[in-house]
């Protein structure tokens, strides 16, 4: 096999926003490494509140890193800016887990495409309208003469989900960050929008950061898996050894956690709701539900370190 192509990477990136004034931060994105290659998926997967939508906002430079470097290629773009952003805003798109929030509802279907097909390429009016068409019909919305005058409040949410896909395709784009993007649909149109992603991904050779708090699915659309806790990565690997060989209890409950799994083990309450992401917190930060808790866990700072090729844990349990 040859080697696979790089095409983004985030290295110690820092993404904070400050809280309730006096100088207080939480710290959703906490030195994070993460590599994108050439037409693979990485998922990355964590409860509600652990970061993720912070993550891929930041991946596609909807926010800026506080720190860190985000390499595209050749270039650093973690703090670019005008034409240089713009191109990357093309390169690099982003699919939304609200369809409804994420179009415009004063525009057809026609528009909500073209408007994209305009931007970044120039072309006659009869081309605009064929490209408009045939994004439609990659999307699965066919035949797009019976779609095209529609407006988002017409549609079916996949149908939704399938205009804001096609419009993210405008662009031809080389990444997309898909965030949650089946998990405000019906269970039953879930598997039709995954496939649809899973045949653009091999068609085009896209990469795809899909992001998820359903591990099940991220197995599904994923080659490798970054489990994601109160900002850090705290696992990764391929979504073959996160099923297999999970080493972070955390990856374990949520493993235990997610259906089919045959155990019914519900992962241990926080004591504040949702994971701790202040910029003052020490020690790992799952400690506090950790069911293998150490003394040490609660200050050492905990790597996340490397244990074969594709494999990486941050928890010094893994150490012993
Ligand atoms: N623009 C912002 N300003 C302040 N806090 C934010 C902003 N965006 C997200 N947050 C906070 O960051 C934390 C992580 O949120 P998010 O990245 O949405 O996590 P997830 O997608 O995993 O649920 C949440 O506490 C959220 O309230
Ligand atoms: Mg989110």
């Amino acid at each position: 096999m040859s080697e696979p192509i790089e095409v983004l990477r985030a290295e110690n990136l820092v993404v904070r926003f400050p809280v309730g004034g006096r100088g207080r931060w939480i710290v959703p994105v906490d030195n994070i490494n993460l590599t994108i290659h050439q037409a693979e998926s990485v998922g990355i997967v964590g409860e509600s509140g652990s970061g993720k939508t912070t993550l891929g906002r930041t991946l596609v430079r909807i926010l800026e890193p506080a720190k860190g470097r985000l390499h595209w290629h050749t270039h650093d773009v973690a703090h670019i800016r005008g034409r240089a952003l713009r191109h990357y805003h093309a390169a690099v798109q982003m699919v939304f887990q609200d369809p409804f929030a994420s179009l415009n509802p004063a525009r057809t279907v026609f528009d909500q495409v073209a408007l994209p097909v305009r931007c970044h390429r120039r072309m006659s009016g009869a081309a605009q309208a064929d490209r408009v068409e045939s994004l439609l019909d990659q999307v699965g919305l066919s035949p797009a003469r019976d779609l095209r005058e529609k407006y988002p409040h017409e549609l079916s949410g996949g149908q939704r989900q399938r205009v804001a896909i096609a419009r993210a395709l405008a662009a031809d784009p080389q990444i997309i960050v898909a965030d949650e993007p089946v998990s405000m649909l019906d269970v039953s149109i879930r598997a039709g929008i995954l496939q649809l992603l899973t045949e653009l991904k091999e068609q085009l050779a896209l990469s795809f950061v899909f992001i998820t708090h359903d591990l099940a699915s991220a197995r599904y659309f994923s080659t490798r898996i970054g489990v994601m806790y109160a900002g850090q990565l705290v696992e990764m690997a391929t979504a073959a050894d996160i099923t297999r060989r999970p080493l972070h209890p955390y990856t374990r409950l949520l493993m235990a956690a997610s259906p089919g799994s045959g155990m019914k083990a519900p992962l241990p309450e926080t004591t504040q709701g949702s994971p701790d992401l202040s910029a003052q917190r020490r020690g790992c930060p799952f400690a506090p539900r950790c069911p293998l808790v150490m003394d040490r866990c609660r200050q050492a700072t905990v790597e996340f370190r490397w244990l074969a090729d594709q494999h990486g844990v941050a928890c010094l349990r893994s150490e012993e």
